[in-house]
C-alpha cells in the first residue's frame, strides 16, 4: 500500500517520478504527490487528491528542471483524503514519502512537543519533524537516530534541503528495492517502477540505510559501514507491466492465464513428475510433515481453500486454512512437524507475513508460494516456490490465483507420491490432467461473449449469492470475492447444503444464484439446492461440465466448461468467474483495475 519512488540522475526526474507513480499507481490511489530539487537546488512539493493523471496534468503546467526528486501515491490511512495529507511531506529541512505506520506517533508527538507544527493528521508528518529535530548535518547519522524512536512499518524516502542531488531510504517490513543503473540510481517500494530502467536491482535489507546520487549507490550496514548489495535479476519486461492492447489490466491478466501456468508448470516436470530440485525444496518436507497448515489472505486463502478440499482426501492428514490476520493473533496448534504453506502474489502482505514469523517461532517448517521475487516471505521462508505470473498490476487478483492453484497441485502431487499415495503412473497422470487445463482455459477465453450477456440481469442487481458443495464451495468463495470487490454488487458464497439454515430467506424473485456444479460426488445434492432456490424465484445462471445432464429449465442461464478430471474444474471455472466480475463492473462503468478504498499489496494491518 502507498506507492513510492526516488530518482537521481542526469534524466528529467520529474518525468521519471511521474511515470513511476503511474506504474505504481495500483498500491494506492488517493492522492498522489512529486517533491524535486529545483534548478536553484530548492525543494519544490506539488501534491493533488485524485489519481496520478491529476497530479500529472497539473505538473505538466510547471516548467522546471529536475534531476533528484520523490514521488508518492498514497492509500489513506492516517487522515483523510485530502491535499495536505498527500505526500511528501516537509518539516524544516526534511522532505519525505512514507508506505507504512508509524504507530507511537502520538507519543512522539507529544514528546517532542509537534502538536502547534503539524500541517496534516499524518503519521509520516511526525517522523518528518523527529528526523528534522534529531538532524544535524549528519543524514545517515540522524536517521539511524530516528529508527532507535519509530515503532511500526516504514519504507522512508528521505531528501535534505542542504543535500541537492541526494536522496537516503530505509524500511522496516515495508518494501523498497533499489537499482543504480547508467542513468542514475532509483529506488522504489515495486519492481514496476524500476523495469523500464534496469532489471538488475535489490531488495533494500530491513533497517539499513541506502544513499542515493547520481555517481552512486551506497548501502551501508546497521554500524555504518559501506557493503555490497546482493544484487538480483528480474525476467520481467515492460511489456509485462503494459496494457499491451486491452481496454484493462484486469483483462490482460486473465487472458494471460494459459501462459503464466506454463511458466508455472512446464520448468517443473521432469521424468513426468513434479520435481522442485531447482528450487531446492528436498522431498523430506514433504515426507516428515503429519499435518499441513496454510495461511494467506484474500484470493491467496481462496487458492488454499481449494488446495485443502483436494489434498486432505488424498494425503489423509489435516489440512487447515487460516485467514492470517486471525491466525497471526492465535494460539496455533502447529508444531516442527507442521508444514505450514504460506501464499502471496506480493509477498508483502503484512498480516502473512506476520503469521509466518509466528509459525516459525513455533519451530514448523515454511514454504512460501509467492509471485515477486526477492520479496520479504520469500527471504524469510524456509522454501519458496515462485510462481511464474508476471507482474499483476490490476487489484483483482486473477492470474497470481490460477498459478498459486497450480503450484499448490504440483505440490500435493508431489506429496502424494514420496508419501506412497500415488504410484508413478498416477502422479504422471494426474500431471497430464493438470495441463489439459491450459486449452480448458483457453476455450472458456474463446467464449467471452457468454459471460459478457449474462452479467446483463446480475448489474441490475444488489446482491447475489454463490453456491457450491465441497470443491465447488470453495471455487465459489473466489467467485463472490471478485464480484463484490470490482462491481460493488453484495455477493456472499454459501455452502450449498447450508442455504437453508437461514439464507434461503434472503431468496426473492429476481435475486442472482450462481451455483456451481462441477463434482460429479455431490452433483445431484447440488441440483437439488438449484431447485430449491429456483422454486423461490431465483435468478439461477448454471456452470457444469459440458456432459452435465440438466432439465431445461432449470438455469436461466447455462454455462458449460469443457470435461476436465473433476479435480481441475477449478481452472476453467476460475475464467468464467473473473469475466463475470470484469464485465458486471465494466457494465456499471466502475474502475475495473483500481476500484474503490484498495490497493494491491496489503502492507498495513
Ligand atoms: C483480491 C485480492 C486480494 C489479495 C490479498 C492477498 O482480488 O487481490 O484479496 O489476494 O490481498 O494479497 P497477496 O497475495 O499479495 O498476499
Amino acid at each position: 500500500m502507498c506507492g513510492i519512488i526516488g530518482y537521481t540522475g542526469p534524466l528529467n526526474a520529474k518525468k521519471i517520478l511521474l511515470d513511476g507513480l503511474s506504474q505504481l499507481e495500483y498500491r494506492g490511489y488517493d492522492s498522489a504527490g512529486i517533491a524535486y530539487f529545483d534548478a536553484a537546488s530548492k525543494i519544490q512539493l506539488v501534491k493533488k487528491t485524485g489519481k496520478v493523471a491529476n497530479l500529472k496534468e497539473f505538473c505538466s503546467r510547471i516548467q522546471d528542471n529536475a534531476h533528484c526528486g520523490l514521488g508518492h501515491t498514497r492509500w489513506a490511512t492516517h487522515g483523510d483524503v485530502t491535499d495536505q495529507n498527500a505526500h511528501p511531506h516537509q518539516a524544516g529541512r526534511v522532505t519525505l514519502i512514507h508506505n507504512g505506520i508509524i504507530e507511537n506517533y502520538r507519543e512522539l508527538t507529544r514528546d517532542y512537543g509537534l502538536e502547534g507544527k503539524l500541517k496534516s493528521q499524518t503519521d509520516s508528518e511526525v517522523a518528518a519533524w523527529v528526523l528534522d529535530a534529531l538532524y544535524e548535518g549528519n543524514p545517515a547519522k540522524a536517521i539511524q537516530n530516528l529508527l532507535n524512536h519509530l515503532e511500526g512499518s516504514y519504507g522512508f524516502c528521505i531528501m535534505f534541503a542542504d543535500r541537492p542531488g541526494e536522496i537516503y531510504a530505509v524500511r522496516n517490513v515495508s518494501p523498497l528495492v533499489a537499482a543504480y543503473t547508467h542513468s542514475g540510481a532509483i529506488i522504489a517500494s515495486d519492481l514496476t517502477a524500476l523495469i523500464p530502467y534496469t532489471r538488475r536491482y535489490f531488495v533494500l535489507p530491513e533497517q539499513q540505510i541506502v544513499k542515493l546520487t547520481a555517481y552512486q549507490l551506497t548501502l551501508y550496514d546497521k554500524k555504518g559501514h559501506p557493503e555490497e548489495p546482493e544484487y538480483l535479476e528480474v525476467n520481467w519486461n515492460m511489456d509485462a507491466a503494459m496494457k499491451n492492447g486491452f481496454p484493462h489490466f484486469m483483462l490482460k491478466e486473465i487472458y494471460e492465464q494459459p501462459e503464466a501456468l506454463k511458466n508455472t508448470i512446464l520448468p517443473r516436470i521432469s521424468k513426468g513428475l513434479p520435481d522442485f530440485t531447482d528450487d531446492q525444496i528436498p522431498d523430506s518436507v514433504f515426507e516428515t510433515c503429519d499435518k499441513i497448515h496454510i495461511i494467506a489472505c484474500g484470493t491467496a486463502m481462496h487458492a488454499g481453500m481449494v488446495a485443502r478440499a483436494l489434498s486432505e482426501p488424498l494425503l489423509r492428514i489435516p489440512v487447515i486454512v487460516s485467514i492470517a490476520s486471525e491466525f497471526r493473533y492465535e494460539e496455533p496448534l502447529i508444531n516442527e512437524n507442521t508444514l505450514v504453506i504460506v501464499i502471496s502474489q506480493s509477498g508483502e502482505t503484512i498480516d502473512t507475513l506476520a503469521a509466518m514469523r509466528l509459525a516459525k517461532s513455533y519451530g514448523s517448517k515454511t514454504l512460501s508460494i509467492v509471485n515477486v521475487k526477492g520479496s520479504t516471505i520469500a527471504r524469510e521462508s524456509d522454501y519458496v516456490l515462485y510462481t511464474h505470473a508476471g507482474p499483476e498490476i490490476a487489484v483483482a487478483s486473477t492470474k497470481a490465483y490460477s498459478v498459486q492453484l497450480a503450484a499448490l497441485y504440483m505440490l500435493i502431487c508431489r506429496m502424494a507420491f514420496v508419501r506412497g499415495k500415488y504410484s508413478r503412473d498416477q502422479s504422471a497422470a494426474f500431471l497430464s490432467s493438470l495441463l489439459d487445463v491450459i486449452p480448458a482455459m483457453e476455450t472458456m477465453l474463446s467464449r467471452k461473449e457468454e459471460e459478457k450477456n449474462l452479467v446483463t440481469h446480475l448489474i441490475q442487481q444488489s446482491d447475489t449469492f454463490f453456491i457450491g458443495r465441497g470443491r465447488d464451495y470453495a471455487f465459489s468463495l473466489e467467485g463472490a470475492l471478485k464480484l463484490k470487490e470490482i462491481s460493488y454488487i453484495h455477493a456472499e458464497a454459501y455452502a450449498a447444503g447450508e442455504l437453508k439454515h437461514g439464507t434461503i430467506a434472503l431468496i426473492t424473485e429476481g435475486v442472482p444464484v450462481i451455483a456451481i456444479a462441477t463434482q460429479e460426488r455431490v452433483f445431484s445434492k447440488l441440483i437439488s439446492n438449484v431447485r430449491e432456490v429456483k422454486a423461490r424465484g431465483a435468478f439461477v445462471i448454471l456452470l457444469t461440465k459440458s456432459s452435465a445432464v440438466v432439465e431445461g429449465n432449470l438455469a436461466d442461464i447455462h454455462i458449460r466448461i469443457p470435461d476436465v478430471d473433476d479435480a481441475f474444474a477449478v481452472f476453467p471455472i476460475a475464467v468464467i468467474l473473473q469475466l463475470i466480475a470484469y464485465y458486471a463492473s465494466l457494465g456499471k462503468s466502475l474502475d475495473v483495475d483500481q476500484p474503490r478504498n484498495l490497493a494491491k499489496s496489503v502492507t498495513v494491518e
